[in-house]
């Protein structure tokens, strides 16, 4: 029978005898940014917008990002399967009824039907796995592992899945387990954007500190919307559309499902960092981010604006409490500045339900073009002092271009290259 790595390690850790696998790479953990991890859906007679919507499938399709998906014709359809649905009465999500949802590409990022890396990992990944594969043999599936989620929630619907949505979190802490076993090193987690909270909040309300100290090496946390942005109220308003590139998604597509998200809660301008700035600025009246809840209320009234209103009531306080670094976690805040980021939206007329528009003027600020730099370093300036963090920035990226920067995947490659000396009592724990 082979000896399990973990105790291979722990024997040559305490005999001296083979220490090749000392020199094993950490496992790398790649957790994704919003509307960076595919979808794809099984449908079951799910009731759809229009007659050619197809209803019905016995297996899994791919909707997030499709090409075929996002054709004109085709848009509604999407919208209908991407529907997420809160009840606050009974605290539960739903999916559109008889619509079953996942992420697609767990772990290495092959989807079952294409048998092929999804072309939107290889989008945000593929420089950066390019050179880590050169500089230190890392493999997709052996050393490094894409943890695709569904981003449309927040934590909440992260820690079990209910109702057919989430329960990413015992999904994602297995394959840390697995990936730490089969590698005989702590992990490292890497997380862009969206990711970014969502790990923070895996480490701080679901596994526990001594697991924490025993299955992960660092956390690199890339350009963190770490008390929202601006840009998502103008996402609200109708005027963003992510950021993706648009050959990859066209204008104003995931609005209608952003809308709704819970995610989007979190992503949105905390008034705790953001204050009395006005972020909407109207002839009548200026929102500040502690009236975003409100602007919701009053553009979304006869649709999505109670939903969301709701879930800013359950999400937005207890987000805020999460600003602190993890127990046992030792944290690299990466992010990019020096590219104008909107801060303040005019508009020349007061909002309205069913409001969706640009704004007429744009007052710019510091950030990464995406998130505003007062978010980004939220960490260093706001989080209780700890010498388990530390930062670095790299001007002049933005928030996507991070994930290509030869700057940022050279410090990758460098911390990464360290592997902990293995302490074979915590090995058997
Ligand atoms: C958004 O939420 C509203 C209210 O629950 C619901 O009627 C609508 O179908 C949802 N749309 C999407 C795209 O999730
Ligand atoms: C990824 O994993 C799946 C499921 O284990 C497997 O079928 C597929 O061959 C793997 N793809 C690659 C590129 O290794
Ligand atoms: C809204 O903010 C703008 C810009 O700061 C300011 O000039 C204006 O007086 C404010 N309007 C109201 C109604 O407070
Ligand atoms: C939203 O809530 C308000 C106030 O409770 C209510 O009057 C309105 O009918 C609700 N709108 C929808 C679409 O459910
Ligand atoms: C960032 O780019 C601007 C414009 O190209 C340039 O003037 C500036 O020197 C750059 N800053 C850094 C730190 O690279
Ligand atoms: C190894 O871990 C044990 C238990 O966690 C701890 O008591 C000990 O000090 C550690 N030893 C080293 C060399 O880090």
């Amino acid at each position: 029978m082979a000896t399990p790595p973990l105790l291979k390690l722990a024997l040559a850790y305490i005999f001296g005898l083979d220490t090749s696998l000392a020199l094993q790479n950490h496992p790398l953990i790649i957790v994704p940014g919003l509307t960076g991890s595919g979808i794809e859906v099984e449908e079951h007679g799910a009731s759809m917008p229009h007659l050619f919507c197809r209803k019905k499938a016995d297996d899994w399709m791919k909707v997030w990002v499709s090409p075929v998906q996002v054709l004109p014709e085709e848009i509604d359809c999407l919208i209908a399967r991407l529907t997420l649905t809160y009840d606050p009465m009974s605290d539960t999500y739903a999916n559109l009824p008889d619509l079953e949802l996942r992420a697609l590409g767990w772990a290495n990022g092959t989807s079952e039907r294409e048998k092929t890396w999804d072309v939107l990992y290889e989008y945000q990944f593929r420089s950066m796995l390019k050179t880590l594969h050169a500089a230190k043999g890392y493999e997709l599936g052996k050393d490094v592992f894409i943890a695709p989620y569904d981003w449309r929630l927040a934590g909440d619907g992260h820690e079990q899945r209910r109702n057919g949505v989430g329960g990413y979190y015992p999904h994602l802490q297995a394959l840390i387990e697995q990936a730490v076993q089969a590698n005989g090193q702590p992990a490292v987690v890497l997380s862009h954007s969206l990711g970014c909270p969502t790990i923070l909040y895996f480490f701080h309300k679901y596994v526990s500190d001594q697991w924490k100290a025993q299955y992960i090496h660092g956390w690199v946390a890339l350009s963190s919307p770490w008390m929202g942005g601006t840009t998502l109220v103008q996402s609200y308003l109708g005027g963003w559309t992510l950021g993706l590139p648009t050959w990859l998604v066209p204008h104003d597509y995931v609005r209608r499902v952003q809308v709704n998200a819970s995610s989007g809660v979190w992503m949105s301008p905390h008034p705790k960092a953001f204050g009395d700035n006005p972020i909407v600025i109207t002839p009548s009246r200026n929102y500040t981010a502690a009236d975003v809840p409100e602007l919701v209320r009053t553009i979304g009234k006869s649709t999505w604006g109670n939903q969301t209103g709701a879930l800013f009531d359950k999400l937005q306080g207890p987000y805020g409490e999460l600003q602190s670094a993890p127990v046992n976690i030792q944290l690299h805040n990466w992010y990019s500045t020096g590219i104008k980021t909107g801060e303040s939206f005019f508009f020349d007329t007061d909002l309205f339900d069913g409001f969706d528009k640009a704004d007429q003027k744009t007052v710019w600020g510091d950030g990464d073009g995406l998130v505003n730099l007062v978010s980004l370093k939220q960490v260093e300036e706001v989080w209780p002092k700890t010498d388990s963090v530390s930062t670095k920035v790299f001007p002049n990226c933005t928030h996507f271009g991070i994930l290509s920067d030869q700057r940022v995947i050279s410090a990758l490659a460098e911390y990464l290259g360290a592997p902990k000396a293995m302490n074979s009592t915590a090995l058997f724990v």
